[in-house]
């Protein structure tokens, strides 16, 4: 019996740290491939990632601003989240052709949508750059020469990497600065809408399940990019043809089971794996709850008037879902840790580090010293990113503050005007204006905000470190947040329909007068004085502790010699891997690790309006005309969990079983799960996929674009 627990605990420890990491996939072939291999994966490292043949890294593509898609056909189809391609799908939408409402599919390549502004960004080589870039350092340099060095050295080295030719280049520092990358870019900007389910699918569930687990949202939308003649990128045009990919994904209908090989391929954004104890102390006791705490206020007001009347809720869905998203994540972030007892698990590294180097007298020393400095940098920096998240999610968290701020410059470009010099005041306030009435900002709801956000600031900060201007008006209304708003919002021309109008009739000739708009001469006061005196700090101490954290992961990297550390998330490329997993939320639950249609309808049947419909799901859930899609069981899966590390940035990313075959689209992760962007925990840190069985259920059975599915190579 003793040896058979024992047993257990071994395996489950090892597999847990199995799972954990977000891999460079040029390294996968030194680093994990050995791993991979025994999981189950059948394929080559070189299948993955290779500069000079085809490879997988062919078909993954960064997706808008911080997305992920796959190439799934030879004619540059691509599959990612419809929250990924939302904001394209509403710029596309009108109140008479509302695809966010109604979905829309092309039935022919001529009714694929333009989407202006969207790019789909792929890597064509990835290369160790850290040699060339600590040459240009000097040891007798101080840390701002070593800073400008390492700059202008990283400049060049993108110039001449995409010295004549269409690619980009960047280069960013991993593992806190001690290596350096260089990534080769190709981004195609002809990119067309292809289909998308109603919102009502693709964000079923919407915030009540967002980062939860058991899920039934189908978030997904598809897109195909067009290419020159010459198949190269190319500005939108009727000439475009659609892109023959050097890649593109095969897709398994064969479905999954428990304990399947998953590997997710995308480019995850950022996370913080190698924090201290003290920093992850600031987290879980400081920054996650204020955070929480500013963002429920707000999302309260919204919700109470977002109620009230459709123009209210179209105007703020999409930030609502914005300022939620975040607010569940932090909170869930914060649970996950308290529940972990993270401090003491980092304080426990952090003196088993010490331990192992303890055999070398002036290492112990060094790195003991290197914890002090941690703990008195923390120390300061804490009530500075009080002051900075009072800042953003306060402040800045009122839409008048922020955007009567953005005329800043403009009545800076105004007054050179005014000198004869030369400027951009004409362009920049063409830009700056907004067209009215103000598409999504009610007054009355503002001012809402701004008496909550205002009461707590007041609240909470001395008056020494208020801005200027903010403190005279608590002086003149004695202290009274609520007159003080209201005098805002009565009198400022920045946030009134009538009143915009007519300032931006007269708006150069009365420059001077709308200079001293009351609203106006506060947020500009709040902005400078926090670009003075705050961010600059920050900026200081963010730099202190990367040095520092520099100094520790390569202490990490060079003495624990029975572990591989992958760099942080950084928005670049990576592989993590892992297998379907079920997991327990807590004592004596267990989260099976698939979802069907069964459970949506049953969702829909509830009647809350988060669960929402249109009845023809309904319909062919009535008839249960699954086809190919079903599971073995007869049933209509909708999504999957597995153990794959990944945060935000991997949504869209596509998920492959050990074939090299898709199975399915990443989109979330469960809330228990979300502290894996400080402390992955592979008991409990689940990825939430979409089961690709059901997107094609949906073009095909749901959509009638079954046409699409001749393109894909489907395998059965
Ligand atoms: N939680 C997912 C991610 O971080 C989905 C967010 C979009 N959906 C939403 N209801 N806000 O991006
Ligand atoms: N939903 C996230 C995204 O949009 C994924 C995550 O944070 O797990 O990238």
């Amino acid at each position: 019996m003793k040896n058979k627990i024992i047993l257990v605990f071994t395996i489950i420890t090892f597999l847990a740290k199995a799972d954990e990491g977000m891999w460079m996939p040029q390294l996968i072939e030194a680093l994990n491939i050995k791993d991979m291999k025994k999981n189950g994966f059948k394929l080559t490292a070189e299948q993955i990632y290779s500069i000079n043949k085809a490879s997988m890294k062919d078909a993954v593509a960064i997706f808008g601003g911080g997305c992920t898609a796959e190439v799934i056909s030879t004619k540059g189809l691509i599959l990612t989240n419809h929250h990924c391609g939302f904001s394209s799908i509403a710029g596309l939408s009108t109140v008479q052709n509302d695809y966010l409402k109604n979905g829309y599919w092309a039935m022919k390549p001529s009714e694929e949508l333009n989407c202006p502004g969207l790019t789909v960004t792929f890597i064509k080589r990835i290369e160790d750059v850290t040699a060339k870039v600590m040459t240009s350092l000097n040891p007798s340099f101080s840390e701002i020469q070593k800073d400008s060095a390492i700059k202008a050295t990283i400049k060049n080295l993108e110039l001449l990497a995409k010295k004549d030719s269409h690619y980009e280049a960047f280069i960013r520092p991993f593992y806190y600065g001690n290596e350096y990358y260089l990534f080769v870019t190709e981004t195609f900007k002809d990119i067309r809408l292809v289909g998308t389910p109603p919102e009502s699918i693709g964000k079923f569930g919407d915030e009540t399940d967002n980062w939860v687990w058991p899920r039934h949202n189908a978030d997904f939308s598809m897109f195909r990019i067009y290419a020159s003649a010459e198949n190269k990128p190319a500005e939108f045009s009727a000439d475009n043809i659609p892109y023959k990919p050097l890649y593109s994904f095969p897709i398994s209908l064969k479905g999954i089971e428990k304990g399947d090989f998953t590997m997710v391929y995308g480019f995850p954004g950022r996370t913080q794996e190698y924090l201290t104890s003290y920093a992850v102390d600031l987290l879980i006791n400081q920054q996650d709850p204020l955070r929480v705490s500013l963002r429920e206020k707000r999302l309260n007001i919204l919700d109470a008037d977002m109620k009230k009347n459709d123009t209210l809720r179209l105007m703020y869905t999409a930030k609502y879902a914005g300022v939620a998203n975040y607010y569940k994540k932090w909170s869930g972030e914060m649970a996950g840790l308290i529940k972990s007892d993270a401090i003491n698990k980092k304080k426990k590294q952090e003196d088993d580090f010490l331990t192992l180097v303890s055999n070398n007298p002036s290492k112990k020393e060094t790195y003991k010293s290197l914890f002090n400095e941690f703990k008195r940098t923390y120390q300061e920096y804490a009530p500075l990113s009080k002051q900075y998240d009072y800042f953003t999610e306060c402040l800045w968290g009122v839409d008048a503050f922020k955007y009567a701020a953005t005329f800043i410059p403009v009545f800076n470009e105004l007054k050179l005007k005014q000198k004869g010099k030369e400027n951009k005041f004409d362009e920049l306030l063409k830009k700056t204006q907004p067209s009215l009435p103000f598409k999504n900002f009610n007054k009355e709801t503002d001012r809402k905000i701004c008496k909550a956000m205002l009461e707590t600031y007041v609240a909470n900060t001395d008056r020494e470190f208020m801005p200027r201007f903010l403190d005279s008006l608590l002086t003149v209304h004695n202290g009274n947040t609520i007159a003080l708003t209201d005098f805002l919002y009565n009198n400022s021309s920045f946030i009134d329909n009538d009143k915009a109008k007519l300032m931006f009739n007269d708006f150069e000739k009365n420059a001077s007068l709308y200079e001293r708009d009351p609203m106006y001469l506060l947020a500009s006061s709040i902005y400078l004085h926090y670009q003075k005196t705050v961010i600059p700090q920050i900026g200081y101490y963010d730099r202190q502790i990367n040095e520092l954290q520099q100094v520790y992961v390569k202490g990490l990297i060079e003495n624990v010699k029975d572990r591989k550390f992958y760099p942080d998330a950084n928005g670049t490329l990576r592989v993590s891997f892992g297998k379907v997993a079920d997991y327990e939320p807590k004592d004596g639950v267990l989260n099976l690790h698939y979802t069907t249609i069964d459970g949506m309808v049953e969702k829909n049947k509830t009647g809350l309006e988060d669960y929402y419909v249109k009845p023809r799901l309904v319909e062919l859930y009535d008839k249960k005309d699954y086809g190919q899609y079903a599971d073995k069981n007869g049933k209509l899966r909708i999504a999957f969990t597995g153990s794959n590390h990944t945060t935000g940035g991997n949504s869209g990313s596509p998920v492959i079983n050990a074939n090299g075959e898709l199975i399915g689209t990443n989109f979330d992760r469960n809330w228990e799960g979300t502290m894996s962007d400080v402390m992955y925990n592979g008991n409990f840190c689940r990825n939430i996929v979409l089961d690709v069985r059901f997107t094609l259920w949906m073009i095909d059975k749901y959509a009638g674009a079954g046409y699409l599915l001749s393109e894909m190579k489907l395998v059965k």
